[in-house]
């Protein structure tokens, strides 16, 4: 019996041709051969039937279907959906965000390399730069203002390897300009990560603006429903081949298929939610920026951002994602009576979720201050992800929680 390869299969629902709204419908969508259902349905089996030979398999294949570490049926659609919509070569699809990170890093990254990092990046990254990496396996990394290209320039070395950063900063909103960055690494003989994940597609794509690799955390935007976790890397086809040997099949991290499915089935939806998330992000801000009770608030949309005038041009026009971080007057304690006094928005971590969700993350103690001196480091702070609810019924609660705190 021949072993199925997704590789070798006539593909109709990517021509690059096709719109950004039908590839979210139709890419890595497979009619199921046995019973003609025409959505892939989840196929939850850890072991695909060998070959008859199996002893020529090569058992660091992740594209050949035979174990589900390296690779499943699900796992592969949703790879083949997502390069698609970045309009990459191939994608690597693994259980979380972090896992998608931590595989460029594992993979590209050796004792002796340098690595310059934006001051600015989810929790995670910081730590492993910071701590994991360096003490444990001798790899060197560089925080700087990301925003200052002066400061990425010097911060390169001989054995700079790879460059890091987030389009838009969790969580002070700081703006990465992807091609300036871009060309400095390619200058330097180094590669550019970018984490998109507060800019998915068709918002920005990363790999169209010099970037190497793109990560997006599919926990967020691509999945939507704050009901799965889910990471993925895209980019060429010989890096994302390495990074699923190296990282994939030989760490582990493997989405399982359920959430693959799950993720697959949500990014359907992606360029409507998108657009609405971004179009309510904007009247939030603008609400928040305007009402005297609130300290400040940070969120690229804004005329007042210090790079609204790069994201304008970098995102096209399409918006300016749909998080913001902001504070209302006073110290900690105001701030939770705040989020207290909320009723719809709920307090909880993530981003990206169809609801609002609100984190009371508090000082920061790194980066952030070049950007915006003094306000973070004043006030702490609140960090906003705009749901898909109506905008007047979020305002209306933001409104009233301030009264109430204010009373
Ligand atoms: C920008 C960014 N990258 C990566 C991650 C990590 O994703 P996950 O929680 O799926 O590991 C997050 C999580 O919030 C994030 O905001």
């Amino acid at each position: 019996m021949a072993i199925r390869n997704l590789q070798q299969r006539p593909d109709k629902n990517e021509p690059p041709s096709l719109s950004f709204d039908s590839q979210a419908v139709h890419a890595g969508n497979v009619v199921d051969a046995t019973t003609g259902a025409i959505r892939t349905p989840i196929v939850m089996a850890n072991s695909y039937r060998l070959p008859d030979d199996p002893s020529s398999l090569d058992w660091s294949d992740s594209q050949t279907l035979f174990y589900t570490r390296n690779s499943g049926h699900n796992q592969l659609c949703l790879e083949r959906k997502l390069a698609a919509m970045e309009r990459g070569e191939d994608a690597a699809v693994f259980s979380t965000g972090v896992a998608a990170l931590h595989a460029i890093f594992f993979t590209f990254l050796k004792s002796g390399d340098h690595v310059v990092v934006s001051d600015v990046t989810y929790e995670a990254v910081w730590r492993l730069f910071s701590e994991l990496l360096p003490q444990r396996y001798g790899i060197e990394a560089t925080f700087v203002d990301i925003s200052d290209l002066d400061a990425v320039r010097q911060a390169v070395r001989p054995n700079t390897k790879l460059i890091h950063a987030e389009t838009i900063a969790n969580p002070t909103t700081k703006v990465a300009d992807v091609h300036a960055i871009a060309q400095i690494a390619h200058e330097a003989g180094a590669m550019l990560s970018i984490d998109a994940t507060f800019t998915p597609p068709p918002m920005f794509r990363a790999l169209e603006h010099g970037a190497d690799l793109v990560v997006h955390a599919l926990t967020k935007y691509i999945n939507g429903h704050g009901d799965a976790m889910g990471g993925a890397v895209i980019g060429p086809a010989e890096l994302i081949r390495r990074l699923k040997g190296d990282a994939l099949v030989d760490v582990g991290g493997s989405i399982s298929p359920f959430n693959a499915w799950l993720i697959m089935r949500g990014s359907v939806t992606l360029p409507l939610r998108l657009t609405q998330h971004m179009s309510t992000a904007q009247k939030v801000s603008e609400f928040l920026d305007k009402d005297p009770r609130v300290a400040f608030v940070v969120f690229p949309g804004l005329l007042s951002h210090p790079q609204h005038e790069l994201a304008s041009r970098q995102f096209g026009g399409m918006g300016y994602g749909a998080v913001m971080a902001f504070a209302v007057k006073g110290g900690p304690e105001i701030q939770n009576r705040f989020v207290a006094n909320l009723r719809l928005i709920t307090s909880a971590v993530s981003l990206g979720h169809d609801e609002t969700l609100i984190v009371h993350v508090g000082k920061l103690g790194r980066g952030g201050s070049e950007c915006y001196p003094g306000v973070f480091q004043q006030y702490g702070h609140l960090r906003l992800s705009i749901g898909l609810e109506d905008p007047a019924d979020l305002i209306a609660d933001i409104k009233e929680a301030l009264d109430e705190t204010f009373a």
